[in-house]
């Protein structure tokens, strides 16, 4: 099981969530953050901080969000735009830094207030 980074956090990123990971697993995109679902430990420290109510744990995801959680997944997974391989798992966000470029799903969500 993992915590999952939802829609509420595109074009926000207050990233108050990235400093208190105690696994550093929460990645920086473009326009999102992202958590790496192999190296979340459920601790939920996360969901706690984030001020506009973008994560929540696996099992507690509302209906129309269910799809952050295999896009989170697939940031890791899947080669993104610009890259020749897949992130993996990178072992720390501090240290691999923002990333630049998001999921397909999320480059395409409309810009908030646009
Ligand atoms: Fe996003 Fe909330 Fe973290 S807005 S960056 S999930 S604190
Ligand atoms: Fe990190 Fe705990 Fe959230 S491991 S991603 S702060 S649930």
């Amino acid at each position: 099981m993992t915590y999952v980074i939802t829609s509420a956090c595109v074009d926000v990123k207050h990233k108050a969530c990235q400093q208190e990971c105690p696994v550093d697993c929460i990645y920086e995109g473009d326009r999102s953050m992202y958590i790496n679902p192999n190296e979340c430990v459920d601790c939920g420290a996360c969901r706690l901080l984030c001020e506009v109510d973008a994560i929540y744990y696996e099992a507690d995801l509302p209906e129309n969000e269910r799809k952050f959680l295999t896009d989170n997944a697939a940031f890791f997974a899947e080669i993104l735009p610009g890259h020749d391989k897949p992130l993996g798992t990178p072992g720390g966000a501090i240290d691999c830094g923002p990333v630049g470029v998001d999921t397909p799903m999320v480059a395409d969500l409309p810009r908030k207030g646009c």
